[in-house]
């Protein structure tokens, strides 16, 4: 597959249809696009001033300042929450009676129209025109003139501040989605192998015996706080900026609350959500931090994931198999099989922290309200939300894809020393205190090394010499399937424990 240049990522959207070929009219940002954008050219000097602001200066912006201060090659991704936010803005202008009805219906099928040019691809986004917002409205007023109107008791800074609010709604349930997704991959390999039991790791030392479900359980529950996040991002999204204007709102008799209801921005019983401070409002950006952070916490959280199953992978544990699908071959050695997804969504992870802590810093020491360095809020924004959504897809397929090793698995869980706590909870059963039962087993290991035979293979005599209260049932401490049937209580890997758990998750991912 061709490596994509950012701006053919961006089109890459999740579902959505690709908004415009950036390609076809972006300028040289994009090394690789660099001829095709010469073929169409920027102007070096604006002849017209600015249409939306220029009235106060006698001559347009510098090509390289356009160049520069452009955000059309990634903002364009907000056209459809822009589209509907202008909708919303002139139903509410025209029933406060701003604009007549007629307007706001000419209003209204010229965005529809420009929606559906954009859906096909075929609208021109124009860089000398700065962003998205002002691309859609100076379309819309070369074909409605009451169009003229629209951006009464608006500013950009209002209008940026709600496409994101409607944009993170949208990318929070998009990514909500895949991680479900995901998670019923991992109950499927659960379910399919949920007699198999491996050892615990911790120190990545063998540690003691858990159903392989219950390890999975562990990414389920990970999985399950993420999206967590997410909904708790898309709640503090739910809030309607629209009507702050550029930094004091208006002077226009507005109806916020008929815009934010219009749009969506409502609590659970239908009321209207509408932001409280119109300076807070068009500066803060909590939920872009929010969002990145919730998405960095996913990275974490599918590259430990990853790390497991590489471990698995390997000839050293042999627990299970990846696909072919998503491992590469070595161009040296033929019997290479690399598990190259895995790798990357460990290094993609890091990517999303610093996605993360570009946002910190943009946003640090910044003063009230807007800025324009504020601008620079999306490219890590829309990258955290592709590479999630594209990680999270990879961890499914991958998932989906694996094959468990049964004899691997049962021959690593069958070491008896995986059951030495057991051993020292036999003692304390017999009432002897945790720590001198943990001495005595201590010593019991250290006999079955020195004489280089498993655990269970010592005999009682010898046992018995080290502590008392050993009994010639300390055999039974060895049973796998009675050790594991005693770990009843709620969370832990017992049978019963684990079977309930498959019903809880059965249920949630449905
Ligand atoms: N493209 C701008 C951004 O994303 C929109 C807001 C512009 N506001 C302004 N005052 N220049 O930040």
């Amino acid at each position: 597959m061709p490596r994509l240049d950012r701006c053919c990522i961006v089109l890459a959207g999740h579902g959505a249809p690709p908004v415009f070929d950036a390609c076809s009219s972006l300028g040289a940002i994009f090394p690789r696009c660099q001829d095709r954008h010469r073929a169409v050219g920027w102007p070096s000097m604006a002849k017209q001033a600015q249409a939306t602001w220029g009235g106060r200066f006698s001559a347009g912006p510098a090509g390289l300042m356009q160049r520069f201060s452009e955000s059309v090659s990634f903002d364009h991704r907000l056209a459809p929450f822009d589209l509907a936010g202008s909708k919303a803005h002139s139903a509410m202008l025209a029933k406060v009676g701003l604009i007549t009805q007629r307007e706001r219906d000419a209003i209204h099928r010229g965005l529809d129209a420009i929606g559906r040019e954009i859906a096909a691809g075929k609208f021109k986004w124009r860089p000398e025109l700065e962003d998205v917002h002002m691309n859609i409205e100076q379309a819309l007023t070369r074909r409605v003139p009451a169009a003229a109107k629209l951006h009464t008791a608006r500013s950009r800074n209002d209008q940026v501040a709600t496409d994101m609010r409607l944009y993170f709604k949208a990318a929070c349930a998009d990514l909500i989605a895949r991680l479900t997704a995901a998670q019923r991959a991992i109950l499927q390999i659960a379910d399919r192998n949920r007699d198999v039991l491996i050892p615990g790791y911790t120190h990545l030392q063998r540690a003691q015996p858990v159903y392989l479900a219950h390890h999975l359980f562990a990414w389920l529950e990970m999985l399950a706080r993420d999206a967590g996040r997410f909904a708790t991002v898309a709640d503090h999204a739910n809030w309607c900026p629209l009507g702050s204007g550029a930094i004091a709102g208006t002077t226009l008799p507005i109806d916020r609350e008929f815009t934010a209801k219009a749009l969506g921005f409502v609590d659970a019983a239908g009321r209207p959500r509408v932001t409280r401070n119109s300076m807070g409002a068009v500066s803060d950006r909590d939920i872009h931090l929010e969002f990145a952070v919730a998405c960095a916490l996913t990275g974490v959280h599918f590259s430990c994931i990853a790390e497991d199953l590489i471990l698995w992978a390997t000839q050293e544990f042999k627990f299970i198999a990846l696909p072919d699908a998503f491992c590469t071959g070595s161009s040296l050695m033929p019997q290479k099989k690399n598990p190259d997804a895995l790798e990357l969504l460990r290094g993609k992870a890091a990517r999303l922290q610093g996605n993360l802590h570009t946002l910190l810093a943009l946003v640090k020491g910044l003063p009230l309200t807007y800025n324009r360095d504020l601008q620079e809020d999306k490219p890590p924004v829309f990258d955290s939300h592709d590479q999630t959504g594209l990680c999270l897809q990879v961890l499914a397929g991958t998932v989906a894809g694996l094959e468990v090793n049964r004899a691997g698995c049962a021959h690593a869980v069958a070491d008896p020393l995986l059951l030495a706590t057991d051993l020292a909870d036999y003692l304390v059963r017999k009432g002897v205190p945790f720590r001198t039962a943990h001495h005595a087993v201590g010593a019991v290991v250290k006999l079955a090394e020195q004489n280089n035979v498993l655990l269970d293979q010592l005999p009682f005599e010898a046992v018995s010499r080290l502590h008392p209260a050993f009994g010639p049932d300390w055999i039974e401490s060895f049973d796998l399937a009675k050790a594991m049937a005693r770990r009843q209580g709620t969370g832990m890997p017992g049978p019963a424990q684990v079977a309930r758990q498959f019903r809880r998750w059965r249920k949630l991912l449905g």
